[in-house]
């Protein structure tokens, strides 16, 4: 195992990619509510090994973040060893000089089997290279050829007929270092019952590789369901760290010091400890169990919408592409319909006061 990855307790704690979500803000977000490591959104192998300068741009940091994932998606083993071999350059640049350019969070390098997502499926990329055995290891092949970086999968339980467990047999004796599994198949798309003995399987097979069980996961109570049904070293969390980054704390809380088990997941109280707090179910409970009770780790929520954008406009010129975040946020409160209206039209950071001041 890398030595990156051995040196964390367990469980791990990873933020999972999210295009058009896990962006350098959100993922500081994540790393300072307790995240381990934190993936970008998947990046164009093709678009990087052109040189293509929008693509480019996503591999642009901000000063505190570390222990960043880069993920891959695509279809040509070439465009990912070229796009390797970029990130790589961009490394040792960044050790050398410019503004921003001392800032090398880059810890290990992904590649997409999981993605579903038509325009990706469709060229042959992302889950369809799980029924693509042959390209989807000589994809692998070419990353691990030109990097050191430790290198990951992310794949599903099941692609068509292939399943995790058959995906893994054939890629097994490359030096994986870590793979995250999303319990669920293709055919589920983002919903559904999670499939753990794929994931309990897929640990059994490669017990000395890092193996992080993803999908469902929007509590303390979702993430301790997951590992002890899988035996997995640690879950990935994509939509229920959205408009709750502090659920990694919460995890972390639960873990470093075992008590009653928290039936949700709240921010962090000023002073206080975060399992008094009460926001319940913020996702998938009863939406009528808020009421008041959310009203009172408001200013928590507040504060941390504030620093979300503060962060965000580090790299951009207004919140516009922020507010899908945001309006996670007052998901579930009882004033939650009058504060999206508002959230969806906010642009600067003091429109975003104005309207959390009431
Ligand atoms: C908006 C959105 C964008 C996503 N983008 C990616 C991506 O870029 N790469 C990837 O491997 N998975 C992506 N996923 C899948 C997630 O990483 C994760 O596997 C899936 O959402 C299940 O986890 P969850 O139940 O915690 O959300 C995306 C999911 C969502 C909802």
């Amino acid at each position: 195992m890398p030595i990156f990855w051995s040196k964390f307790k367990k469980p791990i704690l990873a933020l999972a990619p999210m295009a058009g979500y896990t962006d350098s803000a959100f993922r500081i977000l994540c790393l300072e509510n307790g995240a381990d490591v934190v993936y970008t959104e998947m990046i164009s192998a093709e678009g990087l090994a052109r040189q293509n300068k929008k693509t480019l741009k996503m591999l642009e940091f901000l000063p505190g973040e570390k222990n960043v994932i880069v993920q891959l998606f695509g279809t040509n083993p070439e465009a990912f060893g070229k796009a390797t071999e970029i990130i790589g350059k961009r490394s040792h640049r960044s050790a050398v000089s410019g503004p921003r350019d001392d800032i090398n969070p880059i810890v290990g390098i992904d590649v997409n089997f999981g993605c579903p997502a038509k325009k990706v499926f469709h060229t042959g990329a992302g889950a369809a290279l799980m029924n693509n055995k042959k390209m989807a290891r000589e994809i692998v092949e070419a990353v691990l050829k030109n990097t050191k970086l430790p290198v990951s999968i992310k794949i599903r339980s099941q692609v068509k007929n292939t399943t995790a467990e058959e995906f893994i047999e054939y890629l097994k004796d490359l030096p994986i270092a870590m793979v995250m599994v999303h319990g669920r198949t293709l055919a589920q798309g983002f919903s559904g019952e999670i499939n753990y003995e794929a994931i309990k399987n897929i640990k059994k097979l490669l017990p000395k590789v890092i193996v992080l069980g993803n999908g469902g996961i929007n509590s303390v109570e979702d993430a301790r369901i997951m590992l002890e049904k899988t035996g997995c070293d640690g879950v990935g969390i994509a939509r229920g760290a959205l408009g709750q980054p502090w659920i990694f704390g919460d995890i972390k809380k639960y873990y470093n010091h075992p008590g009653p088990i928290l039936h949700r997941t709240t921010p962090p109280l000023k002073g206080g400890d975060a399992t008094v707090a009460i926001l319940p179910f913020r996702r998938g409970g009863a939406p009528t169990a808020v009421g008041a009770e959310g009203l009172k780790i408001w200013p928590e929520i507040k504060s941390t919408m504030l620093a979300h954008a503060k962060l965000f406009l580090k790299q951009n010129e207004n919140l516009i592409p922020l507010r899908k975040h945001l309006v996670h946020y007052v998901k579930g409160l009882p004033n939650a319909s009058e504060l999206r209206q508002k959230l969806i039209q906010v642009e600067t950071l003091a429109e975003l006061e104005k309207i959390l001041k009431k």
